[in-house]
């Protein structure tokens, strides 16, 4: 048997990441779900990919201790060797971010280094630690917001955070395409998952101003962002590298 391709998605125990790690394994890929905290969520999920005829593993990952990326790094690949023959990896989906909102009176220092530290060092130096064992011709697909177009009152520290995403997305493309590495970010509109409290799933007042604001009348689904994502991992987009391509349903056009 072929070893399979494999795709490590982080914070792929609930929301968007959930939903990209079933995308992913529906389209044959073999999926690394990490999981910060309970391994419950992971395990389960683990279990649904493979009874429904694909495969996947879990692996712990705080995307805000970075010292501790070394010794991820070392556990997936030894991982991935046990279950699927390989060291490398074809995908990575840096899903994993915080959202923390507020005025600029409101701010604190704490909020802005909880935001920088999980959305933009993560995820840098995760692709740091993870770029060398990404086999030529793979994909970094970063998680942005709609927000770094529009602009929403009291999202200055969450969108600064994404938009540092897109650059960093932007600048390693130059860095990465020599090995023919495809790196873009997908910019969510408003989709219905627990972040920011789960209000965009759960308080129907904010759904309806949202939808109001949304070309197609509502808001995103998880799915309609991880289907997106798969196509950003899937090689019809071959040609595409250092590009934002929202999935908002045409917010705030
Ligand atoms: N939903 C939206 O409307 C929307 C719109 C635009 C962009 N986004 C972006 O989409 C991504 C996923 O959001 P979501 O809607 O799926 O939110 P979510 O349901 O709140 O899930 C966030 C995920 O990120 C993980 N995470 C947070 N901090 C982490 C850390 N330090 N280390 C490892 N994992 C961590 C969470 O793990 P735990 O379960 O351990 O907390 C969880 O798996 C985020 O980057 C978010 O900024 C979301």
């Amino acid at each position: 048997m072929n070893a399979p391709r494999i795709a490590v998605i982080t914070g792929a125990n609930r929301g968007l990441g959930l939903a990209t790690a079933h995308a992913l394994a529906r389209r044959g890929f073999a999926v690394v779900l990490t999981y910060r905290g309970e391994a419950d969520d992971a395990f389960r999920a683990v279990k649904e990919i493979r009874a429904a005829g694909g495969d996947a593993i879990t692996a712990r990952l705080d995307l805000a201790d970075t010292a501790s990326f070394a010794d991820f790094t070392v556990s997936l690949r030894r991982d991935i060797n046990e279950r699927w023959g390989r060291s490398d990896i074809d995908v990575l989906v840096n899903n994993a971010g915080i959202g923390l909102f507020g005025r600029l009176e409101d701010a604190t220092v704490d909020e802005f280094d909880a935001l920088m530290g999980t959305n933009v060092r993560g995820t840098f130096f995760l692709i740091q630690a993870l770029a060398p064992h990404i086999g030529d011709g793979g994909r970094i697909i970063n998680v942005s917001t709609s927000l770094t177009r529009h602009v929403s009152l009291g999202t200055s520290l969450y969108t600064a955070s994404k938009a540092a995403v897109e650059a960093i997305t932007r600048t390693l493309a130059v860095e990465l395409g020599p090995r023919g590495i495809r790196i873009n970010s997908i910019a969510p509109g408003p989709t219905a998952t627990d972040f920011n409290g789960g209000a965009m799933r759960d308080d129907p007042d904010l759904r309806s101003s949202l939808a109001d604001q949304t070309a197609l009348g509502r808001v995103g689904q998880a799915d309609e962002i991880a289907d997106a994502i798969a196509a950003l991992a899937s090689s019809e987009l071959r040609w595409m590298t250092a590009e934002r391509v929202e999935v908002s349903g045409g917010t705030l056009l």
